[in-house]
């Protein structure tokens, strides 16, 4: 897969649009009377999602690879759009099936599971990366809606595809090379040409800084070859950014081209794992505008469908550099439940069944979210109402076993000044006994 499309018209923060055209505010672009809605934007052929439920009941049959919290944060958006989200896990207990999605049982990893998942749904999306690609090419090419497309969530499932892609395209991206597994001097070639430290990570299936290490010198790189794996036997080695700031701008698109992007987000991550975010992000508008431009300039490139997420990195020298790339809803987007007047699940939702797209505005001048992880000892539920205080807080509990370190939830407070706001969503955190 390469990125084909730079030359897109700039999208600011919370502003609609589709190649060439605004689309008209109030959210009900793409359904307008006279068809203004022409093909897919990325040249991939749109099969519409016809199929009825069989019970008659549902608006739409949604198909989610994956049972976890993002899945159960989907279910709340599809219950009151009326869609039945079917969720594929093995998983009884999963976040999805406890809150009420219909369960699909079964590995992601397995075809005939994917496939009879597939067989039961309108349109196919993901809630993770951990799906194999062909399948999905494969259950496409057999005429279901799988969406975003295969071709464009190689880029979200393989770090290495998404740095070549995008560079070659001509978005900014850390500089990087492709290693085997254990090639300790190839790492020591790259740093001599950049310098250390030097950032290494496994090309697929890491997540919340799982799969990535900084390395500062020789010694560590030998250390990383003991310990440091990777599933597809290759390391991804790149440049050390001086980070300023760590954005997220989510962008939800419909097969038809039609798109809305979200007020750009500011994330902190500790040890690689989002501890917390604010949006709108605390940066001069023109960054602003050059994070959202850049991120629709993706988005459209790779012909992305639904949510999806950019990381981007700004420089302390004020460049913005692409980091990684998500194809479905993503932690960055949790305050847009509680402080955006449609939801990235909703909209994923919408956007996967080529929907009109819902508002992508603040409802609240700032929103900052906690992640709730799991410490030392499970979270204290008992304390849920002392969290909900402060009015100002929203608690969101994903009903996961507790385990150090995992994320268990999230607390939102919206507020008018920033420093109040994430005071709120702090103390509600620390009420709960988060790490
Ligand atoms: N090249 C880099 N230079 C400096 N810091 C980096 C670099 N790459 C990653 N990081 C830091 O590590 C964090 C995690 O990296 P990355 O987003 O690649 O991993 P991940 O575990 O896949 O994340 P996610 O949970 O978002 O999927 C980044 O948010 C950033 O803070
Ligand atoms: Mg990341």
């Amino acid at each position: 897969m390469t990125v084909t499309s730079l030359d897109t018209a700039a999208g600011n923060a919370g502003v609609p649009g589709r190649p060439g055209e605004p689309e008209p505010p109030g959210g009900t672009a793409g359904g307008p009377a006279g068809g203004t809605v022409g093909g897919a934007a990325g040249g991939t052929a749109v099969r519409s999602a016809s199929r009825r439920a069989p019970s008659g009941t549902a608006s739409a049959v949604v198909g989610v690879v994956g049972g976890g919290q993002l899945a159960r944060m989907m279910h709340q958006a599809a219950i009151g759009l009326g869609v039945e989200l079917v969720v594929l896990c093995d998983d009884a207990e999963a976040a999805a099936v406890r809150a009420g999605a219909t369960h699909h049982r079964g590995l992601a990893q397995d075809p005939a599971a994917v496939h009879a998942l597939a067989q039961r749904c309108d349109v196919l999306t993901v809630e993770h990366e951990l799906v194999p690609n062909a399948l999905l090419a494969e259950l496409a090419d057999a005429g279901h809606s799988v969406r975003p497309h295969a071709a464009a969530l190689a880029l979200a499932q393989d770090k290495l595809a998404a740095r070549r892609s995008l560079g070659r395209a001509g978005f900014a991206v850390p500089a990087f090379a492709e290693l085997s597994v254990g090639d300790v001097d190839g790492i020591e070639r790259f740093a001599t040409q950049h310098g250390w430290p030097v950032v290494l990570k496994a090309p697929s299936g890491g997540y919340d800084g799982r799969g990535v290490t900084v390395l500062r010198n020789r010694v560590d790189a030998v250390a990383a070859a003991g310990s440091f794996g990777s599933p597809c036997g290759r390391w991804l080695v790149e440049q050390h950014i001086d980070i300023a700031t760590e954005l997220a701008v989510l962008v939800a698109r419909r097969p038809s081209g039609w798109w809305r992007a979200y007020p750009v987000v500011e994330t902190v991550q500790d040890d690689g794992i989002c501890t917390e975010l604010l949006v709108p992000a605390q940066i001069p508008d023109e960054l602003a505008r050059r994070a959202t431009s850049l991120a629709v300039s993706v988005v459209e490139g790779i012909d992305a469908t639904g949510i999806c997420a950019v990381e981007l990195f700004v420089t302390t020298d004020g460049e913005l550099v692409v980091n990684e790339l998500a194809l479905r809803p993503h932690n960055s987007g949790h305050a847009t439940i509680d402080a955006v007047v449609t939801s990235q699940f909703e909209n994923h939702l919408r956007a996967v069944l080529d929907w009109p797209l819902g508002d992508t505005s603040l409802c609240a001048p700032v929103a900052a979210m906690v992640n709730l992880l799991g410490a030392d000892e499970p979270l204290d539920l008992a304390a849920v109402p002392q969290a909900l205080d402060d009015p100002r807080v929203r608690v969101h509990l994903y009903g996961k076993a507790w385990r150090p370190g995992r994320k268990l939830g999230h607390v939102t407070a919206v507020g008018d000044a920033v420093d109040t706001a994430r005071q709120a969503a702090h103390a509600a955190a620390a009420a709960l006994g988060s790490r």
